[in-house]
C-alpha cells in the first residue's frame, strides 16, 4: 500500500513535469537563450554544446535537461556524480551513447577526480583515452566517441574544478521563481491532476513555496488532502492557508527547520556570527541541508547573512520573529 502510494506520487511528479520549452514556466532568460542554441545546433545538424545548470534544489535542472533532449529529438541518459564510482563506469556510459545524445550528470560536483579526468577529452574532443596494461608496458589508446551533449547539474557551482567548469559552452544559473510564476505552475499542475483551485488558492500556495516549483507541487498535494478530508474538495485561499499552517509552512514559506535555524542564531548565539557546523550541531541537522536548502532561500529573502566569521541573523529576521535587535 505504502509503496503503491509512493509510486503514485513519483508518477504524478513525473507527469507534472513540462516536456517542451513551450510548457515550461519561468527562467525566461535561460529559456530564451536555450531556444536559440537548440535551434542553431539543429540547423547545423550538430550536437548542442555542453550545458552546466546550477542553483538551489527543486528549480528544474532535471526537468530542463529532459526538455533539451526532447527539443533536440535525441535520447537522454541520466546518471549522477556519486553513482559513477570508477573511471571505467563513466567510460562504459560514454561508449554507449549515440550521436547527438544528451548525458545528464546530476550532482556533478561530486564526481571523483579520476572520473572527472575521463570527461575532459570526452567533452573536448569526443574521445576516450583508455590505458591498456599496467606498469612500464602500459599504453594509451584513443577511442572516438559520437558527438554528444553533457548536461551537468549542481547546487554548488563553486565546488566544480576550473578545468571541468571551463569545458561547458553554456553556463546557466537557475533563479528562484516569482509568486506569479509559481501560481501559474500550481494552476497548471492542478489542471493536470484534476484538482479544483479557486480564487487566490493557487497564489496562497505559491507565496508559501519559497520560490521553488518542486515545493509548490508538493504543497498542492498536501493542501488537496485537507480539501478532500476536511473540506468539499475545493482549494480556496483560506483552506490553503489553514492547511499550510497545519503542516508548519508559514506565510514566507519557512518550515520548522528554518525557524529552528534562525531562532538558534538569535536566541542561542546572540544574532551571530556563528559557524555553520556549530549551528548544525545545535539544531541536529546536517550541515549540507543547512547550506544547500535553508540558507540560499533565507539569504534571498534577506533573513540571513554569511560573513567571514559565520552566519548572522538580520534586522529583517528579528522584525519577522517579533524580537528586538540586540545591542552591539
Ligand atoms: N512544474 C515544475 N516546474 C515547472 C515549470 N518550470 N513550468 C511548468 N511546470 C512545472
Amino acid at each position: 500500500m505504502i509503496s503503491a502510494q509512493v509510486q503514485d506520487e513519483d508518477y504524478m511528479e513525473f507527469s507534472l513535469r513540462p516536456r517542451y520549452l513551450a510548457e515550461y514556466i519561468g527562467q525566461n532568460q535561460i529559456k530564451d537563450n536555450l531556444k536559440v542554441f537548440i535551434e542553431a545546433a539543429k540547423m547545423r545538424s550538430e550536437a548542442l554544446d555542453h550545458v552546466l545548470l546550477y542553483g538551489p534544489p527543486g528549480l528544474g535542472k532535471t526537468t530542463l535537461s529532459t526538455i533539451i533532449a526532447n527539443e533536440m529529438g535525441v535520447n537522454l541518459r541520466t546518471t549522477s556524480g556519486p553513482a559513477i564510482e570508477r573511471p571505467g563506469d563513466l567510460a562504459a556510459i560514454l561508449a554507449g551513447l549515440s550521436e547527438g545524445d544528451v548525458l545528464f550528470i546530476d550532482e556533478i560536483h561530486r564526481l571523483h577526480r579520476s572520473v572527472e579526468e575521463v570527461l575532459y577529452p570526452a567533452m573536448e574532443d569526443f574521445a576516450l583515452d583508455i590505458v591498456i596494461g599496467k606498469g612500464p608496458g602500459a599504453r594509451s589508446v584513443r577511442l572516438d566517441l559520437p558527438p554528444f551533449t553533457l548536461i551537468g547539474a549542481t547546487t554548488r557551482a563553486g565546488m566544480l574544478s576550473a578545468p571541468l567548469r571551463d569545458r561547458f559552452g553554456v553556463v546557466s544559473r537557475l533563479e528562484y521563481y516569482s509568486v506569479d510564476e509559481l501560481a501559474y505552475i500550481v494552476t497548471r499542475a492542478s489542471d493536470i491532476l484534476d484538482i479544483k483551485v479557486v480564487g487566490e488558492g493557487a497564489s496562497e500556495i505559491a507565496r508559501r513555496s519559497r520560490g521553488t516549483p518542486r515545493i509548490a507541487n508538493r504543497l498542492l498535494k498536501r493542501v488537496r488532502d485537507f480539501a478532500q478530508v476536511q473540506g468539499d474538495g475545493i482549494i480556496t485561499e483560506s483552506l490553503a492557508r489553514e492547511a499550510l499552517e497545519r503542516i508548519q509552512v508559514d506565510k514566507m514559506g519557512l518550515d520548522h527547520i528554518d525557524h529552528k535555524l534562525i531562532l538558534a542564531i538569535m536566541d542561542t548565539f546572540g544574532g551571530g556570527p556563528v559557524g555553520v557546523d556549530t549551528l548544525a550541531a545545535t539544531i541536529s541537522e546536517e550541515t549540507a541541508t543547512i547550506e544547500d536548502i535553508c540558507e540560499p532561500y533565507l539569504m534571498q529573502i534577506g533573513f540571513l547573512k554569511r560573513t567571514p566569521r559565520g552566519r548572522m541573523a538580520t534586522a529583517i529576521a528579528y522584525a519577522y520573529f517579533g524580537r528586538e535587535v540586540p545591542m552591539e
